[in-house]
């Protein structure tokens, strides 16, 4: 049993690649009309749905504005929005937890964090005008949990699900659905050139695909988090109820990625 989007229409974030584009083959094929935003390839990207496409920065809200604008005066009112871009930056170059330099810090948390936020301020408003919608924030399991050699990643990705938890409080009674997706490694053009995911490959790598597969079950079965690595939830209530046997074994999970590869990821 799957919901019908027959009409429905969901704006993409960083939509057009890795999984971002993968939710939107997701939602065409169940009949949705699809909009795509990205820095790069949203129009041609759009293309296989019909759809629309535009270049977005999401650190900027007025191209935020202006996409929800022209997909509701081409497409419809937004009943899905996927807030999905994202970046991430490593430690490097000195792998300490405060190594990754400001410039690096302040842009993840203008994509990873403030890309929702502005998302959500340039949305939810039409939503609740037009009697609800659903908000899908593609945070990360290390937004649960933490990525060894990632401190801005994992730093941002915390606040990112957080934001969504805020918005599922303010917004749910009056017709919000949020659905905030962790997964571990995903096969797209973030994993760079590690070809087991590093150490968010340790429960293997899944495709773009299933991660919008568990994305569609969620809200179908009107779940907050959506994990497609099942392992994320015992992770994550390991941390909250044995912190320091955690924290013990996340060094021990970097001592081991150190000595195997001369640095954390
Ligand atoms: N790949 C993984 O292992 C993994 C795991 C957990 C979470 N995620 C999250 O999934 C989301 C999608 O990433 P992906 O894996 O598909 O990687 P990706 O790099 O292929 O896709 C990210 C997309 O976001 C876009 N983007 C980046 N900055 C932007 C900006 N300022 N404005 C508009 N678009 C911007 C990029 O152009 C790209 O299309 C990200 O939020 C990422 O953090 C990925």
């Amino acid at each position: 049993m799957s919901m019908d989007y027959n009409g429905k229409v969901v704006a993409i974030t960083g939509g057009a690649r890795g999984i971002g584009l993968a939710m939107a083959r997701a939602f065409h094929k169940a009949g949705a009309k699809i909009a795509l935003a990205d820095l790069e390839g949203a129009a041609e990207a759009a293309v296989e749905f019909s759809g629309y496409g535009a270049h977005v920065d999401v650190t900027d809200e007025a191209q935020i504005e202006s996409f929800v604008k022209m997909v509701t005066s081409t497409l419809g009112p937004i009943d899905v929005f996927v807030s999905n871009a994202g970046i991430l930056r490593v430690d490097a170059p000195s792998w300490d937890a405060a190594g990754a330099d400001d410039a690096a810090w302040q842009a993840s948390f203008e994509v990873n964090v403030m890309g929702a936020v502005r998302s959500a301020r340039q949305v939810w408003p039409g939503m609740k005008a037009n009697g609800g919608g659903v908000f899908v924030l593609v945070a990360s399991a290390a937004g649960l949990l933490a990525q060894i050699g990632a401190s801005s990643y994992t730093a941002t990705k915390h606040a990112a699900v957080s934001f969504a938890e805020s918005l599922s409080i303010a917004h749910g009674d009056e017709g919000l659905q949020v659905v905030c997706v962790c997964p571990q490694a995903v096969r797209t053009d973030m994993l760079g050139d590690s070809e087991d995911g590093g150490i968010a490959g340790a429960d293997g790598i899944v495709e773009p695909a299933d991660v919008a597969h568990e994305m569609m079950a969620a809200i179908e079965e009107k779940r907050f988090l959506a994990l497609p690595h099942a392992s994320v939830a015992g992770y994550e209530n390991a941390r909250a109820s044995q912190r320091d046997r955690w924290l013990g074994g996340m060094r021990k999970f970097r001592r081991v990625v150190v000595e195997q590869r001369g640095r954390p990821v």
